[in-house]
């Protein structure tokens, strides 16, 4: 690493320290996608991260040896971010394995379907609306519970769809659409005692939840051609930009969405 001249007083130039030493995680839905990338991100950067999952163990177990083996500190914990009582035992679990509360969240888990408005089941709307809006809110507000007067950071997996309708996924619109007003509102709150909240709106990214499109070359080639970079993104791409926002070269951002979507938001079809 670069320092100051041998035997200089001066300040090193370069810190040794990672952004985010000392931090404790929790990543929710982190098993697959965005969420594996994230985690495996937020460690290489110094925190320690509860890895949480739904279902099968055995991808979140991966999650945690990839860490590590890399020499940082993970946990596994299954629970159901819709499910107020679970979230409740993640947070407490969490904490209790990282050595601390948790003080930095990212609400990652989603999930998503397609049905027209006439053909959408209420329990369909309802499963959406659970996982991708009221696991955010318990979380967060279970993180805020267990914190007491030390700073944090929230960062909320949103999508280009928190601004984009998207026909036959109206409830994940509404979704995403109502988390960028959850936390902007309360970013307002909780930036006065040292919590902030921010977004990340991914584009079309290479994960489980896209499967279907990246078995459908004639889809896949349509949706690039939304996309004035020309590709879908990377789940390291996302990483990237969540582990900013989470750390300290963001201290000033409150409220923001950072899109991630290789230009997607730009609408390259218009005219
Ligand atoms: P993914 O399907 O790999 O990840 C979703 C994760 O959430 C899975 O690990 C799943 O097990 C977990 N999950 C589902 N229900 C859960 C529950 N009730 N409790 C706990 N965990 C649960 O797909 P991806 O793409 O990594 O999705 C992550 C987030 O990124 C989602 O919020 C999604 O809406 C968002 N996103 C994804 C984009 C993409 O193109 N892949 C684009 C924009 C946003
Ligand atoms: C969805 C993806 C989709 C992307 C761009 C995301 O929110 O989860 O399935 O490809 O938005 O439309």
């Amino acid at each position: 690493m670069e320092r100051a001249g041998a035997g200089s007083s001066a300040r090193p130039l370069v810190s040794d320290a990672r952004p985010l030493d000392g931090r404790r995680a929790l990543v929710t839905g982190a098993a697959t996608g965005i969420g594996r990338a994230t985690a495996v991100r937020l460690a290489s950067e110094g925190a320690s991260v509860s890895v949480n999952y739904i279902g099968d163990r055995a991808p979140a177990d991966a999650v945690v040896a990839e860490i590590e083996e890399r020499g940082s500190t993970a946990v596994a914990v299954e629970a159901d971010v819709a499910v107020e009582a679970d979230v409740q035992r993640l947070l407490r679990e969490s904490a209790a394995a990282l050595g601390g509360a948790v003080d930095l969240l990212v609400n990652n888990a989603g999930v998503e379907s397609s049905y027209p408005l006439e053909e959408m089941p209420l329990d369909e709307w309802e499963r959406v609306l659970s996982v991708n809006l009221t696991g955010p809110f318990l979380c967060t507000r279970e993180m805020v519970r267990g914190l007491g007067d030390s700073p944090a950071a929230v960062v909320m997996v949103s999508s280009v769809h928190e601004t984009i309708p998207w026909p036959s996924f109206s409830h994940y619109c509404a979704s995403k659409g109502g988390l960028k007003l959850f936390a902007q509102t309360i970013a307002r709150e909780l930036a006065p005692r040292g919590v902030r909240v921010a977004l990340v709106a991914p584009g079309a990214i290479l994960t489980p939840i896209n499967r279907a499109l990246m078995k459908d070359p004639a889809k896949l080639r349509e949706q690039e051609e939304q996309i004035p970079l020309g590709r879908l993104g990377t789940p390291e791409e996302i990483a990237g930009a969540i582990a900013w926002l989470a750390g300290p070269g963001a201290e000033y951002v409150v409220g923001s969405t950072l899109f991630v979507d290789g230009g997607m938001t730009l609408y390259p079809r218009f005219v």
